[in-house]
Formats: structure tokens, C-alpha cells, sequence
């Protein structure tokens, strides 16, 4: 049994490959490297110690898709599952080139659930996010709570999953998670593998490592007035082993589940933090100080939010692990070592 893993040179596929790589399983990589490079691969095989097999495709191409579900069928080497990674990613640039989110995200899947039903594929793992939340009506957030995103890259993730759902009501034999991902961040702790976004980082904790660096002078912290624990904005940070974790938990559930079904999942520590603790935890972990400035509220931002993950536990026996020391630990060893990322 082979899993097919689209998006696998980027930040999680390339932790998951590893993971993958560690419990056993085969597997073949799509990527069209519009966010990575082939480098990510071949740091990859620098930890597992093997060849990987990838092809530089775009998910959207349905032919080519199938192509390598019928060759490795041939070779005797048929895929079972795919995890499916490949997308776009920034919520500003959703903002600006809508059609482009639309396209890529939601044509690659429908693309690739073509290819698959051609080809008698019937298990999926999706990423999906806790951004198709919107707004909390209450926290923890539940996998019930209302589905409301506030941006372009948030419709493509709630409609993604509303077309898995009715894809896998249309065959009894389909089965589908979304993994909904609450904020991973970190690296494997190697230092070999890790995040390696282009130009300025939108998300905090590429920012604070590229602070630390001193490739950037400061820390823009967005509001220090919301109402929590210190005043600034407080999320759910994730080990990224630890999420990686989950998609190969994931795959064995859906090998083994007989029934159809899709099903929602929040991937998170149940615990919330916020700017000025991970920045503190960072500052203790790594002994690299952040100086930051207060600045105003990013647009769009929620004051908090954090996952109740029972369900993770309960249905693929999930639990993340590592801590905020981890993460920071991690991710500044990489950082540190790759101060210009793969390049
Ligand atoms: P990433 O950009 O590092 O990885 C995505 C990979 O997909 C890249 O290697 C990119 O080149 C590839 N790709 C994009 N469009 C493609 C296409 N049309 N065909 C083939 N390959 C294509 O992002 P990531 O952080 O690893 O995220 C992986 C998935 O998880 C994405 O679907 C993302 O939306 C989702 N997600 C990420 C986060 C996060 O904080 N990183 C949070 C929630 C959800
Ligand atoms: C953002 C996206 C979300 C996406 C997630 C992972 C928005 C509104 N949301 O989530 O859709 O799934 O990234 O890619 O963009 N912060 C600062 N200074 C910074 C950067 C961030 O103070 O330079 C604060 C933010 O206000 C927030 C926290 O840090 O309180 C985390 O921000 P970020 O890492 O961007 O993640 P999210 O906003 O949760």
C-alpha cells in the first residue's frame, strides 16, 4: 500500500513524509513547488535515509494525477490513501487574488477526487483549518461549532470540506478527514527540515525567529487590548511533529475503517497562549531577546482561539505532546542553522 501526498515539499508535508517515513509506509510525492523547492525533499531523505519518489505536478492536472495512480498500480505498488497538503496558504494574498484561491485550491481538489474515483482511490486525509471558524461563539472551539471563515483562503477550506462530505456520501467505499489545524509551528528537531516561508512571515513565529536572527529589527505585536490574559492575542500552538503525527494516525484509521464517512477534526493542544508568553518562552528557551513594539490590531484577527481536540483522541488516539518549549526550541534550532531557510 502506497499514500500519495500532495504538497509533500512543504512545511507539514515535509514533517509528515518523515513521520510516514518512521511507522512504515510507502509513499510517493506530488508538488508542484510553488512554495518550495525540491531542496525540502532532498533534506528529507537526509533524515530518512532513502530515496523519494516525486513527481513535479500540478494537482490540477487530472491526467497526470491519474497517470500515477495507474503506474504504481502496474508496479504492483497501488495507493491507497492520499494526504492532501497542496495548497495556497496566505490570507492576505486569498484577499487580493481570490480567483487564484478558488483555482488552486478548490480546482486541485476537485481534480484530484476526479483522478481518484477514476482510478478506485477512496481514502483522504485533507488539510483543513481552524480559520473556517471565524469568529468564536465559544471556546474551546468544537468540531459543531457554526462554520463561518472571514476570507477567501477560509471559504476554499469550508467549501473543500463540504465537497468531501457529499463525495464521500456519493460511494459507500469513500472515506475522508479534515484535519482542521490549529497554529503549527516548530520544526523537527534535527534542525534539517523546517518552515521556510517567502519574504517577510506573516504568521508570528517565523517572524520572532526571523527577529532573532536580526534580520528583522523588531516584533510588530498586533493589539496588547484584547481582552485575555495579558491583552494580547491568544491561539493554539502546535508541535508540527505533532500534527505530522496525526496524518499517519490518520491514514491507519481510514485503512481500517469498512464504512464510509467524512469527518471534521481539530488538531490542537486544547491550550491557549499568547503573543507576550510565546515571546517570553522563546526568550527562555532559545536566550535570544525579541524586542518588540505594540502596534494596532491586524484586520480580521480573532482575540482567541483554542481547540477542544477530545475528538482527535478519541477517533484516531491523538494527542499532541510537545510544549511551547519544544516548539521554540525547535524551531530556533533550525532557524538557526538555516538562516536563509533551504536557499
Ligand atoms: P506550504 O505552502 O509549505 O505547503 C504546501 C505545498 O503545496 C507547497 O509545497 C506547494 O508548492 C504545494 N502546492 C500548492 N499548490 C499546488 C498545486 N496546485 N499543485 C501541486 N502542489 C501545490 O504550506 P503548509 O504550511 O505545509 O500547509 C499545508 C496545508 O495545510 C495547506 O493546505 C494549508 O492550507 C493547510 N494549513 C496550514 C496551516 C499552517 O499554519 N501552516 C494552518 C492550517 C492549514
Ligand atoms: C493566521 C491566519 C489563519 C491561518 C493561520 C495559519 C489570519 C487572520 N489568520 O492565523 O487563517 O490558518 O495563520 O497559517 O491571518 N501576531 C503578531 N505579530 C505578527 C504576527 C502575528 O502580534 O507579526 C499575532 C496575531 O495577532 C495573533 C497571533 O500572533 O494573535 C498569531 O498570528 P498568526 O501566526 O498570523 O496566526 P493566526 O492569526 O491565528
Amino acid at each position: 500500500m502506497t499514500i500519495l501526498v500532495t504538497g509533500g515539499a512543504g512545511f507539514i508535508g515535509t514533517h509528515t513524509l518523515v513521520e510516514l517515513d518512521a511507522a512504515d509506509h510507502s509513499f510517493v510525492v506530488v508538488d508542484n513547488f510553488s512554495n518550495s523547492s525540491q531542496k525540502a525533499l532532498t533534506a528529507v531523505e537526509k533524515i530518512t535515509n532513502k530515496p523519494i519518489c516525486f513527481f513535479d505536478v500540478d494537482v490540477r492536472n487530472e491526467e497526470a494525477l491519474q497517470q500515477i495512480f495507474e503506474n504504481q498500480a502496474a508496479a504492483g505498488r497501488p495507493i491507497t490513501t492520499v494526504i492532501h497538503f497542496a495548497a495556497l496558504k496566505s490570507v492576505s494574498e486569498s484577499v487580493s487574488h481570490a480567483v487564484r484561491y478558488y483555482d488552486n485550491n478548490i480546482g486541485g481538489l476537485l481534480k484530484l477526487l476526479g483522478a481518484m474515483t477514476k482510478s478506485n482511490v477512496n481514502n483522504i486525509v485533507f488539510s483543513s483549518s481552524a480559520t473556517v471558524y471565524g469568529d468564536p461563539e465559544a471556546l474551546p472551539f468544537e468540531e459543531n461549532h457554526p462554520v463561518r471563515p472571514k476570507n477567501p483562503y477560509g471559504h476554499t477550506k469550508a467549501m473543500a470540506e463540504q465537497i468531501l462530505d457529499d463525495w464521500a456520501k456519493q460511494d459507500k467505499k469513500n472515506k475522508a478527514i479534515a484535519l482542521r489545524y490549529f497554529n503549527p509551528i516548530g520544526a523537527h528537531p534535527s534542525g534539517i527540515i523546517g518552515e521556510d516561508p517567502n519574504g517577510v512571515p506573516n504568521n508570528i513565529f517565523p517572524y520572532i525567529t526571523r527577529v532573532a536572527l536580526g534580520h528583522l529589527p523588531w516584533l510588530n505585536i498586533f493589539g496588547n487590548d484584547y481582552s485575555t490574559v495579558d491583552g494580547t492575542g491568544v491561539r493554539d500552538y502546535l508541535h508540527v511533529v505533532d500534527l505530522a503525527k496525526a496524518h499517519e494516525l490518520s491514514v491507519r484509521y481510514l485503512e481500517k475503517s469498512s464504512e464510509g464517512f467524512f469527518k471534521a477534526v481539530n488538531l490542537g493542544t486544547g491550550t491557549g497562549t499568547s503573543v507576550f508568553q510565546l515571546v517570553q518562552s522563546f526568550e527562555l528557551q532559545c536566550g535570544v531577546s525579541i524586542p518588540y513594539q505594540i502596534a494596532t490590531r491586524r484586520n480580521g484577527d480573532v482575540s482567541s482561539a483554542w481547540a477542544n481536540p477530545q475528538l482527535a483522541k478519541n477517533l484516531i488516539g491523538w494527542t499532541a505532546k510537545l510544549s511551547i518549549a519544544d516548539m521554540c526550541r525547535d524551531g530556533w534550532n533550525w532557524q538557526y542553522k538555516n538562516p536563509r531557510g533551504y536557499n
